[in-house]
């Protein structure tokens, strides 16, 4: 299992990235939020991109914005593995996959609890990660929805059954406890769980 760590509820930025870096994490989950797609805002890219100083991570970009095209170029300046955007946004699926694609970096759908599973089917073809919300998304240090372990079986049966080469992630309340129900991800983001602890390290073993 490969653990994404969020700092978005970080109350101190720079120094829980440095010690994040200073453990084995896969990667920083960087969760964007546009007030719109979302009523929580998080900081400008201005700001946001000055990440850099404090992590030589990869990152595992998750755009919660109502308006994925204008995102996606600005975050495949970075350090970028993943950059996933929601679903449910009223915007070409298509097209901002492969605005993603055209940087050379992965490209992955969000999924939030209340939309059919069934919705992915017509973009697997073009999906290096599915992202599965376990929480509804914009605010860290919610609890996880058990239903979700259900959604997790069916979106790894869905890749089975069309043969694609895609990774799940899950993102929101995932825990020492609640990652027992999270079988089914080869990836696992975990927030405050990591966060508001002071041994990092310690909490990510307990999720691998
Ligand atoms: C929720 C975010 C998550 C969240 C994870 O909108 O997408 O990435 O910050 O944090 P925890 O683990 O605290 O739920
Ligand atoms: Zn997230």
């Amino acid at each position: 299992m490969k653990v994404s760590a969020s700092f978005l509820s970080s109350k101190n930025i720079p120094n829980d990235l440095i010690k994040l870096n200073e453990t084995d994490v896969d990667y920083i989950h960087l969760d964007i939020m546009d007030g719109k797609f979302v009523k929580n805002k998080t900081m400008p890219f201005r700001e946001m991109k000055n990440i850099y100083k404090y992590t030589s991570k990869r990152l595992d970009v998750h755009l919660m914005v109502s308006d994925p095209l204008k995102y996606i170029p600005l975050y495949a300046e970075l350090n970028t593995e993943y950059i996933t955007f929601h679903i449910e946004v009223d915007q070409d699926i298509e097209k901002c996959l492969n605005l993603i694609k055209s940087y050379s970096i992965k490209a992955g759908l969000a999924i939030k609890p209340d939309t059919p599973i069934s919705s992915l089917v017509p973009y697997l073809p073009y999906l290096d990660m599915i992202l599965v919300m376990s929480v509804e998304p914009g605010a860290g240090g919610q609890s996880f929805i058990e239903e979700s372990e259900n959604r997790l079986e069916e979106v790894r049966t869905l890749l089975d059954e069309y043969k694609i080469d895609a990774v799940i992630n899950i993102d929101g309340g995932v825990n020492n406890e609640t990652v027992k129900m999270c079988s089914k991800a080869d990836i696992v983001v975990s927030g405050s769980y990591i966060i508001s602890s002071d041994d990092f390290q310690e909490k990510i073993n307990t999720l691998r």
